[in-house]
């Protein structure tokens, strides 16, 4: 049994676009704050919002464990972006499924903290490559979408799988 909160491919709540947050109000900080415990417990570096249903302008990340690396940007905007870079990614909507995408080198992306406060992060590497993926998330883009079609044949038996899983959660709370 999946006791994850995190929604899973194909569920039409992860292609939503999310709205903007209007005010940052102590409801938001906390359920941003219980979005890192998800995150940890499922053993991801990143999270956003519409994963966990919510469908916000919001995801927090930490690529070293460290709490001191905790970040979580609301209404984020890329500001700038530099290079090209392959990296291998996951998610926790897609388990199992791992595939390079191809995406900036460097970024720099504002947004606003849980404090209120707006901030420039500038971002490279794991960082960056994080952070796009987190963002796209609020846009309802998934990894998958950007793999290369040769790679993405080979995944097909994977997302059926996970195509049949979902079908059968949804029966299965229906007979409920
Ligand atoms: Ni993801």
């Amino acid at each position: 049994m999946d006791k994850s909160e995190v929604l899973k491919f194909p569920d039409p709540r992860l292609r939503r676009i999310a709205e903007k947050v209007s005010e940052v109000t102590p409801e938001i900080r906390a359920r941003a704050e219980h979005m890192f415990e998800i995150m940890k417990d499922d053993k991801g570096i990143g999270l956003a919002a519409p994963q966990i249903g919510w469908n916000v302008r919001l995801f927090v990340m930490n690529v070293t464990g460290e709490a001191e690396d905790n970040l979580a940007l609301i209404n984020p905007v890329i500001a700038n972006k530099d290079g090209r870079c392959t990296m291998e990614e996951g998610c926790l909507s897609l388990p199992g499924i791992y595939a390079k995408v191809v995406r900036p080198e460097k970024i720099v992306i504002e947004g606003t903290t849980l404090d209120g406060e707006e901030v420039a992060v500038e971002a490279e590497g794991l960082n960056a490559r994080c952070i796009l993926h987190e963002y796209d998330h609020l846009d309802g883009i998934l990894f998958i979408d950007k793999v290369a079609p040769a790679k993405k044949r080979t995944l097909k038996k994977k997302l059926k799988k996970l195509e049949e899983i979902y079908k059968e959660q949804k029966r299965s709370v229906a007979a409920k």
